[in-house]
């Protein structure tokens, strides 16, 4: 089993605790940590909603939760009746000045321990509920507060966000989540790249000719279309996940691996982002839309059938940027980003590709040299290969072919692999802040991305059709082929 880091008792409280990511994701992932033993005896976790459920009521929908979301073998009946009894739920419309906030208050009873609040909510809540707690007197000094994505829908409202939280808490006490940090493989990143000697002086343009970052699903809207229609992939996937993707693959090393330190390395890639202007939209991003087709042999809808989707909706469910990175490190080297839901597959990756060798020593006939590639699989089958140009076995002269060198993370260390959640919920309790989000990183963010929103609407970007099931629209194959390159779409 993992080494387990412990931690005192503490009290999580989760606003949405009767929503879509509580159910799904948070309650499922500390039921895990509890599970492993992370959770000490006395810990508390409330759901607050305005659902008018007692406790009972509500640990029967965590159980139903942890049941649906969570596979069968990872069911203990005991552990699980054992953790719902430190599980508990108000209602309460945290929004309402006249609502009674005696019953949480009264939960609350040792302003000594760890707080945690984790507003699972519409974001727009979460100034306002900030300022309520403040009210409320529930803020003491070892409170903090974590906030989902999307912080905003652009760089105006994610800074009216920031400053209505940062009026409330300070910067230390927020934690911005971004779950793609917390997934083993995005950390493996940084192992890679700083526990080996090896990488770091291929690490730049002088061997590298590009990168390809793919966060590629198979569902669809999933029944979000209230909230995705009004996003799209832009917003709900790049400018958050594969936007830090890019930074962790691209920041410079940092010195030691505290919250402070790798967060000023991550703003820096993303002051250097080259904006992408309303003239170059059209080149160097591509929008599409799934239309109906099969994923995994089972027909599903388009996009615009969903339910909850507006009929004549333009939102893109796909999008293709080809970001650049302006320092000297990076100069020439694109990096080609790419997301997408109803695709063949899912299947994330950031595949590194080195420079063709300068001048070959070999006849035509002992084959192709290919470039060497390093990919950094980030889900199913997390790991890490090599490809690396080899001899043929056998006589018969010297013919060349690309094998891989394979890292398994499954294969190599026997542990269940666990979910991103499940380290950032007990980073938030340990006050670690490596894998959050700093203000400024967030709002640096938006600032790439918004002028491409805009270029987008200014110049009416068509999102272009592909079949769900497939490789996301020609005009994405196109985008890269007129760069001289092709997607790594081994995976797809
Ligand atoms: C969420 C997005 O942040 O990430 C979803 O809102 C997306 O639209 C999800 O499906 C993907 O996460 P994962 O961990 O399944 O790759």
């Amino acid at each position: 089993m993992a080494e387990i880091i412990p931690v005192d008792p503490f009290d999580y409280i989760v606003f949405g605790g009767t929503g879509d990511l509580a159910r799904r994701k948070l309650l499922p992932a500390l039921y895990h940590r509890f599970v492993d033993g992370q959770i000490p005896d006395g810990a508390q976790i409330i759901g607050v909603s305005r659902s008018p459920l007692d406790h009972d009521g509500y640990r029967q929908s965590i159980n139903d939760a942890c049941r649906t979301f969570l596979p069968a073998e990872d069911i203990d009946e005991k552990a699980l009746a054992d953790f719902l009894t430190i599980v508990h739920h108000i209602s309460l419309d945290a929004l309402d000045d006249d609502a009674d906030w005696s019953e949480l208050r009264a939960l609350l009873n040792d302003d000594t321990r760890v707080r945690v609040f984790y507003m699972a909510t519409a974001p727009r809540l979460y100034g306002p509920v900030a300022q309520n707690l403040d009210a409320q007197g529930l803020i003491t000094p070892a409170t903090r507060i974590v906030l989902e994505k999307p912080i905003g829908t652009d760089l105006a409202s994610a800074r009216a966000i920031n400053d209505a939280v940062g009026a409330v808490f300070d910067e230390q006490a927020i934690y911005r989540i971004d779950h793609y940090l917390g997934k083993e493989t995005v950390q493996n990143l940084m192992a890679l790249r700083f526990a080996n000697a090896l990488f770091e002086p291929l690490w730049s343009n002088a061997a590298v000719d590009h990168i390809q970052i793919t966060v590629a699903e198979t569902v669809g809207v999933e029944g979000r279309a209230s909230y995705y229609d009004h996003s799209g992939a832009l917003r709900d996937m790049v400018q958050n996940h594969l936007v830090q993707l890019l930074c962790l693959t691209a920041m410079e090393p940092p010195s030691t691996f505290d919250a402070g330190c790798v967060r000023d390395e991550k703003l820096k890639v993303l002051r250097a982002l080259r904006p992408i202007t309303r003239a170059e939209v059209e080149r160097k991003t591509v929008r599409g839309q799934y239309r109906k087709g099969a994923v995994n042999e089972q027909a599903v809808l388009g996009y615009l059938d969903e339910e909850g989707v507006a009929p004549s909706s333009t939102t893109e469910s796909f999008c293709v940027i080809k970001a650049e990175i302006d320092n000297w490190r990076w100069a020439g080297v694109p990096f080609y980003l790419r997301t997408g839901k109803r695709m063949a597959l899912r299947a994330s990756e950031i595949v590194v590709s080195f420079k063709e060798v300068k001048h070959s020593i070999f006849t035509d006939d002992a084959g192709k040299l290919h470039a060497n590639k390093l990919v950094i699989r980030l889900q199913p089958d997390e790991g890490i290969s090599l490809d690396l140009m080899t001899k043929e076995p056998g006589p018969g002269g010297m013919r060349l072919k690309p094998a891989e060198l394979n890292l398994s993370f499954a294969d190599a260390f026997n542990v269940r692999n666990p979910e991103a959640y499940e380290r950032l919920l007990m980073d938030v309790v340990r006050g670690n802040q490596t894998l959050f989000m700093h203000r400024k990183e967030v709002e640096a963010a938006w600032q790439w991305v918004e002028p491409i929103l805009d270029g987008w609407r200014d110049t009416k970007q068509e999102a272009h059709g592909y079949m769900a099931g497939g490789l996301g629209p020609a005009a994405s194959i196109a985008l890269i082929e007129r760069d001289g390159r092709t997607w790594d779409d081994e995976l797809l």
